[in-house]
C-alpha cells in the first residue's frame, strides 16, 4: 500500500479469528502497518498478547485481545461482547458498536490424515466444529456490528483443499468445502445489506498448521515443506488487505493463491539439494 495516500484502513476496526499464530498473527501485523484497531482471538492469550504487541509496533491505532474458542457458542459470544464493548468504549461520545469494518474468519486448521477407514471421530469432530461451525457461530454473532453500506467485508480463510480431495483429507477437504458454500449463502443473504463477502483459499502454506494436522510431530511437519517454497504467512496477510481495501463496490468473492510450486494440493514440486561430490 502507498503510504503517502492514507489507508483506507486506517482506524477501522478489523476482528481476526485464529490471530495467535498463522494467517491469522500475519494479518493482525499487516492490518496494523495500515493503522487499523485490531480485536485478536484464539484460545492461547499468551501468544495473542505477543502478536498485539507487534502489531501495535506496526503501527495499529489500537490492538485488544481476547480469548476465543470458536468452537465454543458461550465463548463466541463473549468474545462478540468484549468486541461490541471495545468499539463503543472508542466511539464516545457516539458510541454506535455497528462499526466493524472488516471480519476475518481464519481460526481453524486440518487435524490428522487419516483415510475414512482409519478416522478418529474427534478430529473429525475438531475440523467440523472450528472450521464450518466456528465460521457459522463468529458470524451470526458479529452480523450486529458489521455496518451497512460501508465497505464492510466478512473474509472467510478457506482452502485450495476446499476445491479439491485428496487421500486422508475426507473431514479437512469437506469442513473447506463447507465454508466455501457458507461464503456463497452469505453473498446470497446479505444481497443489498452493501456488506462485502468473500473467500481467501490457499494452499501450501508454512505455518503452524502442519504441526497441528500432524499432532506436534515437527519433523513430520517439516517434511511437507522441504525442497519446495510454500506461501508464508505474510504471503496471504498481504491479500486480506489487498481484498479488505478495494474500492467499497468491489466484492472479491473467491480468490484461490497457491505458491509456484504447487500445481495441485498433491502435486508439489521439490527443488532436490545438489549434493557434494
Ligand atoms: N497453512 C496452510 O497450508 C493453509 C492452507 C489453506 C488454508 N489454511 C487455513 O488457514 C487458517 C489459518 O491456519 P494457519 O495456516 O495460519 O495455521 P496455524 O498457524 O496453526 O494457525 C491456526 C490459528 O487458528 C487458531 N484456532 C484453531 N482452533 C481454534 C479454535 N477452536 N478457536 C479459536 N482459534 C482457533 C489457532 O489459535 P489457538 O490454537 O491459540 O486457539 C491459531 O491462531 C485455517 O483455517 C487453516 O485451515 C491453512
Amino acid at each position: 500500500m502507498n503510504h503517502q495516500i492514507q489507508s483506507p484502513l486506517k482506524n477501522k476496526w478489523v476482528l481476526i479469528t485464529g490471530a495467535s499464530c498463522g494467517f491469522g498473527a500475519a494479518a493482525a501485523r499487516a492490518f496494523g502497518a495500515e493503522g487499523a484497531k485490531l480485536l485478536l482471538g484464539a484460545r492461547r492469550v499468551d501468544r495473542l498478547q505477543k502478536v498485539a504487541i507487534e502489531a501495535r509496533k506496526a503501527g495499529a491505532a489500537e490492538a485488544h485481545v481476547h480469548e476465543l474458542d470458536v468452537t465454543k457458542t458461550p465463548s463466541v459470544e463473549a468474545f462478540i461482547a468484549w468486541a461490541k464493548s471495545k468499539i463503543q468504549a472508542s466511539g464516545r461520545p457516539m458510541p454506535n458498536p455497528a462499526r466493524l469494518h472488516v471480519l476475518i474468519n481464519n481460526a481453524g486448521g486440518a487435524h490428522g490424515l487419516d483415510t475414512v477407514a482409519e478416522g478418529k471421530d474427534a478430529d473429525w469432530e475438531e475440523m467440523i466444529q472450528s472450521n464450518v461451525l466456528g465460521v457459522l457461530r463468529m458470524t451470526r454473532a458479529a452480523l450486529p456490528l458489521i455496518p451497512r453500506d460501508a465497505g464492510a467485508s466478512i473474509i472467510n480463510i478457506g482452502s485450495a483443499a476446499g476445491h479439491t480431495v485428496y487421500e486422508g483429507g475426507a473431514a479437512y477437504c469437506a469442513a473447506k468445502a463447507g465454508e466455501l458454500q457458507i461464503t456463497r449463502t452469505l453473498r446470497h443473504e446479505l444481497f443489498g445489506a452493501g456488506i462485502r463477502v468473500g473467500t481467501v483459499d490457499p494452499g501450501l502454506a508454512e505455518t503452524e498448521f502442519s504441526l497441528v494436522r500432524f499432532k506436534g510431530d515437527a519433523a513430520r511437519a517439516k517434511k511437507l515443506y522441504e525442497g519446495t517454497h510454500p506461501l508464508t504467512a505474510a504471503d496471504v496477510a498481504e491479500i486480506l488487505v489487498w481484498v479488505a481495501s478495494r474500492p467499497p463496490h468491489v466484492n472479491i468473492d473467491e480468490l484461490i493463491v497457491k505458491p509456484v510450486d504447487q500445481a495441485e494440493v498433491g502435486k508439489v514440486y521439490r527443488r532436490t539439494k545438489t549434493q557434494p561430490d
